[in-house]
């Protein structure tokens, strides 16, 4: 086993392994829990509440963690699915069936029970995994090209209950901005617009149905990719509704292969 794939800094327990060493569930919730046990969590919680279901925190993952995430990037490149929606995004997206296959410790770190509670001490609410045939569970998108960006949008809910997304900054060489308003569902208030510019190991948290966003174009020479983790508080989802966010994910993320993979393909390798 090669330990020159990336350079290991980790202040952590547990966490002298190499990324491409395949960590326990039981060493990840450890890490998580010793990190997150550091964080003012009721502090935090008040933000969140305060900024209408938003919350950004610079220095959020382990630096271990954030070089698995490099590294996984690096795996993951020859399978990203580049789409282009004239006016509303181009860009690139690797789908969790693929990380499944090329970068377990993704969808490792997305069921980690301390990462869970910790969400739903900062939410209030009991969160669910998404189901396994939602390819955007936990996603990776990249932006490569100039101009790669994607347009004002929440990220709405097709399932019968609320729908979290938590981004994580995992590589930016690049001038793109997290661009979103507060508030534009919060009764009473006038929208409150901000932006980031999350770098790696930082971490962004929101409710996909408030939080109006948007990623500006990526200049010349630039890169950038961002994970996305999605939880929900009812993995049930109607028949139409499952139509148009099948339809949503081929068309401006995935492809149709990896979205309808399990329906239309023998061993789900269609
Ligand atoms: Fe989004």
């Amino acid at each position: 086993m090669s330990d020159t794939a990336t350079p290991v800094n980790t202040p952590m327990q547990g966490a002298q392994a190499t990324p491409a060493t395949r960590l326990s569930k039981r060493d990840i919730d450890s890490t998580l829990n010793a990190r997150l046990a550091a964080l003012q969590t009721p502090k935090l919680r008040d933000e969140y509440g305060q900024q209408g279901s938003f919350l950004y925190i610079e220095d959020f993952l382990p630096r271990d963690y954030t070089e698995r995430l490099i590294a996984a990037v690096h795996d993951t490149m020859p399978a990203v699915n580049r789409n282009y929606l004239p006016g509303h995004k181009a860009g690139g997206s690797v789908s969790r069936h693929t990380l499944d296959k090329l970068a377990p410790f993704i969808a490792d770190l997305y069921r980690s029970d301390a990462l869970i509670k910790w969400l739903e001490a900062i939410t209030g609410d009991k969160l669910q995994l998404s189901p396994e045939d939602d390819p955007h569970a936990y996603a990776l998108y990249f932006y490569t090209r100039p101009g790669d960006h994607i347009g004002w949008h929440y990220d709405t809910s097709y399932y019968e209950g609320r729908r979290y997304t938590l981004l994580l900054g995992v590589i930016d060489d690049s001038s793109c901005l997290l661009d979103y308003e507060l508030h534009t569902k919060t009764p009473g208030k006038s929208a409150q617009p901000g932006a980031v510019q999350y770098p790696p190991g930082a971490f962004v948290f929101f409710d996909g149905d408030k939080l109006r966003h948007r990623v500006t174009p990526l200049g010349e020479n630039e890169m950038r990719v961002s994970l996305t983790f999605e939880y929900v508080t009812n993995p049930n989802m109607r028949p139409f509704q499952r139509f148009i966010s099948n339809m949503k994910d081929s068309i401006a993320y995935f492809g149709f292969k990896q979205v309808f993979r399990r329906k239309g393909g023998k061993n789900g390798q269609a």
